[in-house]
């Protein structure tokens, strides 16, 4: 049975900028999220999904509605959800290490549990033998496995992921989300990932979330029913390529729908 963990409910975010017009970035967005689920954001660029992870890890509040976590409402930063940034957000400063250990500093975890610890994922994101390194020895794909093994040596119930291999080449992603696939198997942690590419979410997702345009709101939600393990060769079956078309014909009203009406409101 499915036992929900993150809610939205009816939430809407407003920005107001000083000697700007105010900004509706979400309005009356609603979404469960169950136990153990991988649920992908779709949507145009500016809809709100950064504001709405950025809510849902208690990094701002929402204007009206509310979002909870295990039925608690998210008031303030929510260490149960860790996030993993587009910009590995890495310490240039501090090594692969220190960056792996730096949440369990925070939380107070002896320096032997902590060097075990972060030892352990730098390992399971194939990083040994760069413990000693700095970030800006590492290529990107090896920084965004770094912010990969901090968020999850933290052990955050939740992972929040902002478009977290959009820079990276195609090869490297693909390599990424295998790991992830892996990692996120074994550990059953619900995962919400923002992506631009529908064919990332068809190989991550459970659930697949498409977001209307600015405002942002949940215009569909989709099952994807691909079978488990999903690898690159699940593209090659017909069923992969029918769930395709469906999402990009849904993405694509969305996109061009808002383009209409936005040259509507500029005749
Ligand atoms: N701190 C802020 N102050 C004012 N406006 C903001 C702020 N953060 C976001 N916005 C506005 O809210 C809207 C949604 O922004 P958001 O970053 O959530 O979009 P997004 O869906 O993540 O876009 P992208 O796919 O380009 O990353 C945009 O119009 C943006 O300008
Ligand atoms: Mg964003």
């Amino acid at each position: 049975m499915s036992t929900p963990i993150l809610t939205a409910e009816h939430v809407g975010k407003i920005f107001t900028a000083r000697g700007a017009d105010s900004v509706v970035a979400i309005q009356d967005l609603s979404l469960t999220i169950d136990e153990g689920e991988f649920v992908c954001l779709l949507g145009a660029s500016g809809c709100g999904k950064t504001t709405m992870l950025n809510i849902f890890a208690g990094f701002t509040q929402p204007t009206s509605g509310r979002v909870t976590l295990r039925g608690r409402p998210i008031l303030k930063i929510e260490p149960r959800c860790g996030m993993v940034f587009q910009s590995y957000a890495l310490f240039p400063w501090r090594t692969v290490l220190g960056n792996v250990e730096f949440g369990l500093q925070m939380q107070g975890v002896a320096a032997a549990e902590r060097r075990r610890r972060a030892e352990r994922f730098i390992e399971m994101v194939h990083l040994k033998g760069f413990e000693r390194h700095y970030p800006s020895e590492l290529s990107g794909g090896m920084q965004q496995r770094v912010s990969l093994a901090r968020v999850l040596a933290a052990d955050p119930d939740v992972l929040l992921m902002d478009e977290p291999f959009a820079a990276l080449d195609a090869m490297t992603r693909q390599t990424m989300q295998d790991e992830l696939l892996t990692i996120q198997e074994a550990s059953r942690k619900t995962v919400v990932f923002i992506t631009h590419s529908i064919d990332e979410a068809m190989i991550l997702a459970d659930r697949i979330v498409i977001m209307s345009a600015r405002p942002g709101r949940v215009k569909t939600i989709l099952a994807n029913t691909l079978p488990r393990p999903r690898r690159a060769d699940v593209q090659l079956s017909p069923a992969y390529a029918a769930l395709k078309a469906e999402v990009w014909s849904l993405v694509q009203a969305e996109v061009l729908g808002h383009a209409e009406a936005t040259r509507l409101r500029s005749d």
